[in-house]
């Protein structure tokens, strides 16, 4: 046996044997001295009885068999380190996704505060970083021009959908957030006149609370507009279409944090109210394939886009997905040039990206960072002559100004951000969205927890991170010399080797 093992074991029977002593004493003197000390020997004999019950019982934990209630000790800190990790070591820089400075950057500009900063950056300037070249000549601010992109010009389409800001609310469902931060973040977004994007469970009324535009996306499962088999029911999505709020409609084939995984929605998360937004039933689990039914093949996705379009009332159709096998994104493209059938934008999702759940192993292993995966589909989309027809958007933790102009520069039209305007809701990464249990009420149905989230307040706060970055961006880009987004291209970014 190691030395350290010999010294664990000895504390801890020395540990066991204080608390056998302690509950005897206590017990002695509750009887001889004050009833209240039984107080004390009911305690001690507790832990020395869960002690025993560790150590001579239960047969699944190796430590807490040899060690005790010392062992347990060491999961207790085990549990707490990330909290303590949080708020005692770690460094204004350190923390992931977002470090401190980035998350507090998000809080004050949704909070209305100054956002400057003194003295000098705190990031390393150690050659990985990419950095926006600044003109000689930045642009006046009477000289700025205003940002705007159209949804649906390409193919002419009855519905086009004007953007005026050059990001939105990416996709997050009723069921990953709760109803107090999708209606906080639906009011803000209307204010900050932005849209919002429904995530796949379906067009749930507080997506429409706020009277703004919304985009409605389609996901494997179809929520909302599914039949038994899981396949598309043409006429609840043509419903959806009509909707005079949703302004487009977004076909997603995979996320950044899960690409290639579907879901299991399970029967006890069924609330009467989810099964009625998302068309489920109550008493079944429901999974979400890792591709649509219709997809089995590249023609058969192509033809599945063609069809959404055409029951889409004449709205801008996009699709999302992440960059993995790029022979198969080619042959999508050539695909879709032989049957004439293009989305109206395409959505890259960094495998960066951020989910509700998801196996680690997906969201550490699966699908190609942003910043590799835009110039990819730039150049493919490119080469096949189809760039100039449709929108590039895309996704993976910008949530700020500096890190979307700099994906623009790279080619991307506009911008989407989920974590970002969790932040600015107030979320404290707290890591725990798959729990049901985050402790600021954003990602949970918990009353108690989202008694906190006050609507009108959180509103106020997405309204005003919209203006405020979207404010930074402009400047940002008057800075390099561009007067539109259009004049945005790789010259304006100095990018290091090793990036
Ligand atoms: C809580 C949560 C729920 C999400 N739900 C969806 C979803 O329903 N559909 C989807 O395509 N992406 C979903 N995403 C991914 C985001 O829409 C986005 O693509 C990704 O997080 C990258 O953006 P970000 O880095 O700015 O968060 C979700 C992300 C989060 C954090």
């Amino acid at each position: 046996m190691s030395r350290l093992a010999v010294d664990l074991q000895k504390t801890a029977g020395w540990g066991a044997k204080l608390l056998y002593f302690s509950t005897l004493i206590f017990a002695a003197l509750g009887i001889w001295m004050h009833p209240y000390f039984h107080i004390g020997s009911g305690i001690f004999g507790f832990l020395s009885l869960v002690n025993l019950y560790y150590k001579h019982v239960q047969t699944e934990d190796i430590l807490l068999r040899n060690f005790g209630l010392l062992a347990q000790m060491r999961y207790i800190l085990e549990s707490i380190g990330p909290e303590l990790r949080q708020y005692f070591y770690a460094s204004d820089t350190e923390e992931r996704p977002f470090n401190r400075n980035e998350r507090s950057e998000v809080y004050k500009k949704a909070e209305n505060v100054d956002s400057t900063t003194s003295f000098g950056s705190q990031l390393e300037f150690d050659h990985h970083e990419i950095k926006l070249r600044h003109s000689m000549f930045p642009i006046l601010k009477e000289e700025r021009q205003k940002y705007s992109l159209t949804f649906g010009e390409e193919r002419g389409l009855k519905n086009k959908f004007e953007i005026t800001k050059p990001f939105m609310i990416s996709a997050m469902s009723f069921g990953s957030l709760g109803e107090n931060a999708v209606r906080s973040l639906s009011k803000g977004a209307a204010l900050g006149g932005i849209p919002i994007n429904t995530g796949e469970g379906g067009l749930s009324p507080y997506h429409l609370s706020g009277g703004g535009d919304v985009i409605f996306q389609l996901g494997t499962a179809k929520f909302g507009c599914r039949n038994s088999d899981g396949s598309l029911n043409e006429e609840k999505f043509k419903e959806i279409a009509a909707n005079k709020q949703v302004r487009m409609i977004e076909i997603k084939f995979s996320q950044g944090a899960k690409p290639g995984k579907g879901g299991l929605l399970p029967k006890e998360k069924i609330t009467k109210e989810i099964s009625e937004i998302r068309g489920v039933p109550m008493d079944q689990d429901i999974v979400s394939p890792p591709r649509h039914i219709e997809c089995d093949t590249t023609v058969n996705t192509v033809k599945f886009i063609a069809k959404v379009q055409s029951l889409a009332n004449d709205k801008p159709v996009g699709i999302k997905l992440t960059l993995g096998n790029e022979k198969e994104f080619r042959e999508m493209i050539l695909e879709m040039k032989k049957q004439d059938v293009l989305p109206d934008y395409m959505d890259i999702d960094g495998s960066e990206g951020g989910t509700g759940a998801a196996p680690k192993s997906f969201i550490d292993s699966v699908g190609i960072p942003l910043l590799v995966a835009l110039p990819r589909v730039q150049k493919i989309l490119t080469e096949e002559g189809v760039r100039d027809k449709m929108k590039l958007v895309c996704s993976g933790k910008l949530i700020n100004a500096a890190k979307q102009l700099t994906a623009m520069a790279y080619g991307a039209d506009a911008i989407y951000t989920a974590r970002g305007f969790m932040l600015a809701l107030g979320c404290i990464q707290a890591l725990q969205c798959n729990k049901g249990t985050c402790p600021v009420g954003i990602t949970t149905h918990d009353p108690l927890l989202q008694h906190g989230l006050v609507v009108e307040k959180k509103a106020e706060r997405i309204k005003n991170y919209i203006f405020n970055m979207d404010h930074d961006f402009h400047e940002l880009l008057a800075a390099t010399g561009a007067r539109t987004v259009q004049d945005l291209s790789m010259d304006k970014l100095y990018i290091p080797d090793h990036a």
